[in-house]
């Protein structure tokens, strides 16, 4: 019995010292310390001895397999040393290594743009009022005026629901809920998405952005609707900026025109942002229909006022100089990276 704990013994510190890993070693563990271990069988098998000789062996089996216990535990500890070394070598961090590109996001041109028209409304006291994109078509069309035969009602140009509920097509419809129920002086902007049937091309969207704008009050006239948008084009094009009324006619308006800004690459000259003209086109505008007034409740003998509603997508593109309008809306990042 001496003989054979010895020679588990022996087998023991080998297995121990040559194992390699820390799984190897667990193996040669239950191999001879395990439940069913070599030595735990030895020492099942005391049984067989003669009594007088089992305490001197139940000795020696023990403290065979304390000593063994503690190689294993050393060994143990070794190859958990060697791991972390062989890993802290082989996960070297370069910290002099540049660290990755962590790219950080702007706001697209279109937001920007009209974060700058609204700063410079609110500047003037407009505060912003919001509308739905999905609209009746009375305050969409009948409201504003825009009589059953007008052309911008028909089912190829409009996105309809049904016969009175669909996509505005312009903001212009804010026009009428910023009046309902209020006592003017009204003065807001309503920046926001309108919808129209047109195929996409360089100049069209079925969907894009307009800033509508309504200031109600008693005494209103062309002048104060002329000096407000005369700040604005310096605000927004800078502080040589010119603009011109031409007349023009929208339903909601009379009299109504168009607004142009002077281009503020040539100041006017001619060039190839404003194709030659020294103008740019942002803008419709004029003074509030007295119809319009009514069906926002408010009586055209006492107040009077004047609208306006500009593409945000046409004063983005002459801003940025950027010549086709479906760019804005591909969200290609080689492209939007460049603002
Ligand atoms: N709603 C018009 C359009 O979509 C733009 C417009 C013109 C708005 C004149 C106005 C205005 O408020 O007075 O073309």
């Amino acid at each position: 019995m001496k003989e054979q704990l010895e020679r588990i013994r022996s087998a023991a510190e080998a297995a121990i010292r040559e194992a390699a890993d820390e799984q190897t070693l667990e193996e040669s563990r239950v191999r001879f310390l395990g439940k069913k271990g070599e030595l735990t069988a030895l020492l099942r098998g005391m049984g067989s001895l003669p009594p007088e000789e089992r305490p001197t062996v139940g000795a020696l089996v023990n403290t065979v397999r304390t000593q063994l216990e503690e190689a294993l535990k050393e060994r143990f500890e070794q190859l958990r040393a060697q791991g972390l070394e062989r890993r802290l070598r082989a996960e070297t961090v370069d910290v002099t290594l540049p660290a990755p590109e962590k790219p950080v996001g702007h706001l697209h041109p279109i937001t920007r743009t009209r974060n700058r028209m609204a700063e410079i409304f609110t500047g003037m006291g407009f505060s912003i009022a919001e509308g739905p994109e999905v609209e009746s078509a009375y305050n969409n069309f009948d409201a504003l005026n825009a009589p059953a035969d007008h052309p911008s009602r028909d089912e190829t140009d409009t996105f309809y629901f049904s016969d009175d509920v669909l996509l505005r097509t312009q903001t212009s419809p804010v026009q009428i809920r910023a009046m309902a129920g209020k006592t003017p002086p009204i003065r807001i902007i309503s920046p926001g998405r309108v919808y129209r049937s047109d195929v996409a091309d360089a100049t069209h969207s079925p969907m894009f952005h307009q800033c509508e704008g309504l200031v109600v009050d008693r005494g209103i006239t062309m002048g104060d609707l002329k000096g407000t948008l005369d700040a604005f084009a310096k605000a927004m094009f800078g502080s040589r900026t010119r603009i011109r009324f031409r007349p023009h006619n929208f339903p909601f308006t009379e009299p109504s025109a168009e607004v142009d800004v002077s281009c503020f690459v040539c100041g006017g000259k001619g060039c190839r942002l404003c194709k030659g003209e020294g103008w740019i086109e942002i803008l419709g505008a004029g003074m509030v229909h007295p119809n319009v007034l009514r069906a926002g409740g408010i009586d055209p003998e006492v107040y009077s006022g004047f609208a306006f509603g500009m593409g945000i997508e046409r004063v983005a593109m002459t801003m940025y100089g950027i010549d086709d309008l479906r760019l804005l809306f591909e969200n290609d990042r080689r492209f939007l990276d460049q603002f």
